[in-house]
């Protein structure tokens, strides 16, 4: 299957306004491609007034667009002319915006959507899908290293939870699940269409660089981030390790991925740490922030953290992944994990959104 350049005509994005869609708009552009960034709400200016504002900085332009994920057709107009899409969006989770059984459904019920446009545009050759690394982790002993041949429906035999049942009742099964699902759908739709190929992103930690205030996301990682700028402990993943990718490396592999002459239909991408620097403890992760953000009283793990560490030594070695193949395959150069903290930590203060405890100084 031929591979897109920016001269094969535009790119469409969905979910264009969120955290990891508007930073794949700027790698677009960055490579002088014509973007349509498609949102849910043109007239918001949080989500469009940052997008805009792209046309004065990179090559490319970007316009907007507005389309539900949830209605057939919505994109139909969209995507003609498109050489490829890159599905970014989906319902989310985050602040309780949507349940599980609608993150799940809206999962599910957009990529048949977003297909059934790309079958109708005849003109797109290629759909970049993002995905999760929720579809690959799966139950495993400690220091198991993840790849991309792993898939989170491995080793489920004996799990009764994985399942679509009663999904409101069991947190994120129904995300991981969906994902999977996602994955398999998007290449199954495409084998049997013939005229486009689909490959999947599979982030996992994704910090760095907000650029507009509807990224807070409220439970994300880059919240639970913030909320320790406010001196706050960090609530989130402190029994294992916080693997990290950079949101900019995440949206460059979108890209390098539509550009790739080598991809093909099936194939995945893990975005994952680039070693064991972006793989840490939140005490670790705490340690970080207070080193270059020396003037802020930084929150760190909540109290039973030291119980954990009293009882077991070490919080549990999980999860482990490396994106070698988006190194090695598709050349992508990533950023240090140091850059990626502290661009989350300074973009939040910048943005207003936490008020930092400043630390007290000595003396008059
Ligand atoms: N952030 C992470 O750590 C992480 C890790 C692994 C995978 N992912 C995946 O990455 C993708 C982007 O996530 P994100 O963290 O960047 O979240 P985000 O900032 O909340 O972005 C999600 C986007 O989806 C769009 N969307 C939601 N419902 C929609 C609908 N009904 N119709 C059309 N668009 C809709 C939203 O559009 P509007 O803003 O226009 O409403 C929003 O821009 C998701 O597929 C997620 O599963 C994220």
């Amino acid at each position: 299957m031929p591979s897109v350049t920016s001269s094969d005509g535009p790119v469409a994005v969905t979910g264009a306004s969120g955290f990891i869609g508007a930073h794949t708009v700027i790698q677009l552009m960055k490579r002088g491609y014509d973007v349509r960034g498609c949102v849910t709400d043109t007239s918001n200016p949080d989500k469009t007034g940052f997008l805009l504002k792209l046309n004065d900085e990179h090559p490319g332009n970007v316009t907007l667009h507005q389309a539900n994920l949830l209605e057939d057709g919505s994109y139909d107009e969209i995507f003609a002319g498109c050489s490829a899409v890159l599905h970014v969006g989906t319902p989310m989770g985050y602040g309780g915006a949507n349940r599980p059984q609608q993150v799940y459904d809206g999962m599910i019920g957009g990529i048949n959507n977003v297909v059934g446009s790309i079958k109708r545009s005849g003109s797109v050759k290629r759909l970049v899908y993002t995905s999760s690394f929720a579809a690959i982790g799966h139950p495993a002993p400690p220091g198991y290293r993840y790849t991309e041949a792993d898939w989170a429906s491995d080793n489920r035999e004996n799990d009764a939870n994985w399942n679509t049942k009663d999904l409101n009742d069991k947190g994120e099964v129904g995300y991981a699940y969906g994902k999977v699902e996602g994955e398999h759908l998007v290449n199954r739709l495409a084998a049997e269409d013939g005229s486009f190929d689909a490959i999947s992103v599979c982030p996992i930690v994704v910090l760095g660089p907000l650029l507009s205030v509807v990224h807070e996301c409220v439970g994300s990682w880059q919240y639970a981030l913030g909320r320790t700028l406010t001196g706050k402990n960090n609530p989130r993943g402190w029994q294992a390790l916080w693997n990290i990718v950079d949101v900019r490396d995440v949206a460059e592999a979108h890209v390098l991925i539509a550009e790739s002459a080598t991809c093909k239909n099936g194939d995945r991408f893990q975005l994952s740490a680039t070693d064991e620097s972006g793989e840490i403890t939140v005490k670790q992760l705490q340690e970080h922030l207070q080193k270059q953000l020396p003037h802020i009283a930084v929150g760190g793990p909540p109290p039973e953290y030291d119980a954990m560490i009293e009882k077991y030594g070490k919080p549990y070695d999980a999860p482990r992944a490396h994106c070698d193949k988006a190194r090695t395959e598709l050349g992508l150069k990533t950023h240090p994990v140091e850059d990626t903290i502290r661009t989350t930590a300074e973009t939040f203060i910048e943005l207003g959104l936490v008020e930092p405890a400043l630390k007290k100084r000595d003396g008059p």
